[in-house]
């Protein structure tokens, strides 16, 4: 009897927690609100869709549900007479507008019998679509029938609208060439999780990606450089006659198809020309752009910038020439072409970054300097900045340009996009100017997302919970100059694909989170429960992303002759094993509690995270000689 009762009491704990992590909700950005209700619904082979098949929108949206959803589950879900009441999904765009969930909300009510989705605008439907995936179990995410599993949508009734109109991503589709098609799977996975911009960083040192059918030389040169694998920024100079395979352009055609892609999907495509600096290839298609006569060549990933601690010069000049007429009628070009293609109010003038030694030594930059009376190389840049503005509004745009835009004085209507941390957004809010933040500190997700000793190098980290205190309004600054902000992916370390997920997930999750829910809905300890609810979804979807979170966080200092060695986790309640005598540890190794000194002789710190029995970080080893030299360098 005794044994029963223990049984059936154990058999009550296992099925209880099985249910509830069921029914755990994990919806990434958090929704403005939610309440949970005891019934829930079932989808099943007899579920129906409830829509306006009058409305294209409405039908496209109600679509990319069901095309999913049949490949997920095998269930057909035909559309029902409105009448239906029972077993059915409903779609609908509210009568009278909703003033509380504006363009871009929607609710959802979940009950026994139905699920109802309602909105102001499509767009709105299209953003309760991803949140219906996210409450669907993680097999939703297949691309082949899974049997058996129970298709429950848990009961609730949410409420769900946007903090930020504008809530980006940069891709960089120079320094790495994405193709089309790459770039409609980039906007497949972003709009997941409600991302409404793709910047498309256009043109650079190393490629100029976009069709100008006036300027033809762009991509006939421009586009192409020596293919070179290994760590961008270091590659040996290409020699004179290396074939310059590398590279690609989207044609006007590839453009509108891209534009379409996007706009399908509720996704502005903000373009980007960046100029009067990273503009080696427009100068090697086009050498008299160039303040310095020479012949120039597409960089190939070499190095050609020198980085100082207090600033950095160019060893070969990859600027246009401000003093030159021909760049602004060349500019006038560009923008007009750039500006029909793209129907997006806004173009990126890009503005960061110009070296300027090349224009210090221009007798042509000289007599320009007398003859508006510029008192120095800012306001040099400032005075092509403006002239720029001219040519983007006379297209009927307006220009938004990196925060190096300030230097010099502003251009009267220029947005800025602030990077060099949030104080130049800031400086542009306070002059009425607008913003959109990505301060690198927080949402460059190129960075390392861990310690250099088990990412893929670059020069700097930035961790999933540094992304995580992204808060676009800095204090202080009139929130209404704040268009939102966006993560950008500069892709010189990232070669394909696979590795822009990785880099991509879970930083993108964090910003999303930022741009789009309540700032007092933020709750990291929560956040990384659903996280890790999406690397799961992930997992099924074959999306790739950075486990990084799970690894420990190194803090070496020197302890007389010896170094003292501080670890902790991002993520609450790892334990971190680790060994000094070259093995590798494991749970029965010693258990990280306090900062350890390392042994005088050892030669490898290894390093593993687990979960209660379970490993969970990677495998680390780390170098006594490296640990030396960081601790050397923090004195
Ligand atoms: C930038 O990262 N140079 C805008």
């Amino acid at each position: 009897m005794k044994s029963l009762s223990l049984f059936f009491i154990c058999f009550w704990m296992v099925t209880t927690a099985v249910s509830q992590s069921a029914t755990e909700i994990s919806i990434i950005p958090q929704p403005v609100s939610l309440e949970k209700k005891s019934a829930r619904f079932v989808l099943n082979n007899q579920t129906k869709i409830v829509s306006d098949t009058r409305n294209a929108d409405v039908q496209r949206i109600v679509r990319s549900f069901t095309n999913q959803a049949r490949k997920a589950t095998g269930f057909t879900m035909a559309q029902a007479a409105p009448a239906t009441k029972a077993n059915v999904i409903s779609f609908s765009l509210n009568r009278s507008p909703d003033k509380v969930i504006g363009k871009e909300g929607y609710t959802i009510d979940v009950t026994a019998t139905g699920v109802q989705v309602a909105a102001n605008d499509a767009a709105g439907l299209f953003y309760a679509v991803q949140t219906l995936f996210q409450l669907l179990p993680k097999e939703i995410e297949s691309q082949t029938v899974v049997k058996k599993t129970n298709w429950v949508i848990p009961g609730v009734q949410i409420t769900d609208y946007p903090r930020f109109a504008w809530r980006g991503l940069m891709f960089d589709v120079v320094r790495h060439f994405f193709t089309k098609e790459q770039v409609k799977q980039y906007i497949d996975e972003m709009v997941k999780y409600k991302y409404n911009l793709l910047h498309l960083h256009l043109t650079d040192d190393q490629g100029w990606r976009v069709e100008i059918k006036s300027l033809p030389k762009l991509t006939e040169v421009g586009a192409w450089r020596v293919d070179k694998t290994g760590t961008f920024g270091t590659f040996t100079p290409p020699t004179e006659n290396e074939p310059r395979t590398y590279g690609g352009f989207y044609t006007h055609n590839d453009i509108k198809e891209l534009v379409q892609y996007a706009a399908d999907r509720f996704v502005n495509i903000l373009p980007e020309v960046d100029v009067p600096g990273h503009s080696m290839a427009a100068v090697a298609a086009y050498p008299e752009l160039s303040c310095t006569p020479g012949t120039y060549r597409v960089s190939s990933g070499e190095k050609f910038m020198q980085w100082t601690d207090t600033g950095f010069y160019a060893l070969v000049d990859n600027t246009l020439c401000p003093a030159n007429d021909k760049v602004y009628e060349v500019l006038d070009k560009v923008f007009t072409e750039v500006a029909q293609l793209f129907p997006f109010e806004y173009i990126h003038m890009g503005g960061d970054e110009c070296a300027k030694n090349f224009w210090e030594k221009s007798e042509a930059v000289k007599q320009l300097m007398q003859k508006e009376g510029l008192k120095d190389l800012h306001e040099v840049q400032s005075y092509f900045v403006k002239k720029v503005e001219k040519i983007i509004e006379s297209k009927g745009k307006k220009m938004i340009g990196w925060d190096e835009i300030l230097e010099g004085g502003l251009a009267p209507n220029a947005a800025v996009m602030s990077w060099r941390g949030s104080k130049g957004g800031a400086e542009a809010a306070k002059m009425q100017h607008e913003v959109v933040m990505s301060p690198n500190n927080n949402t460059y997700i190129d960075l390392m997302q861990g310690d250099a000793a088990i990412e893929p190098p670059v020069y700097k980290s930035v961790r999933l919970k540094d992304s995580y205190k992204f808060e676009p309004v800095p204090e202080g600054v009139d929130p209404r100059f704040i268009k939102g902000g966006q993560a950008n992916l500069w892709t010189e370390q990232i070669y394909n694909m696979r590795h822009a997920q990785y880099m991509t997930w879970p930083r993108a999750f964090a910003v999303a989170e930022c741009v789009w829910s309540p700032a007092a809905k933020k709750n990291w300890n929560d956040f990384i429960r659903r996280v890790e609810d999406h690397f799961e979804r992930f997992n099924v979807a074959e999306i790739k992303y950075a486990p990084s979170m799970y690894d420990p966080i190194f803090d070496v200092s020197k302890d007389g002759d010896q170094l003292k060695l501080a670890m902790s986790t991002e993520v609450e309640g790892l334990d971190i094993y680790y060994s000094f005598d070259n093995s590798f540890p494991d749970r029965f190794y010693p258990k990280y509690t306090q900062p350890v000194k390392i042994p005088i002789d050892a030669q490898n710190v290894k390093v593993i995270t687990y979960r209660g029995k379970e490993p969970i970080g990677r495998m680390i080893t780390i170098t006594v000689a490296d640990l030396k030299k960081r601790a050397d360098k923090k004195k």
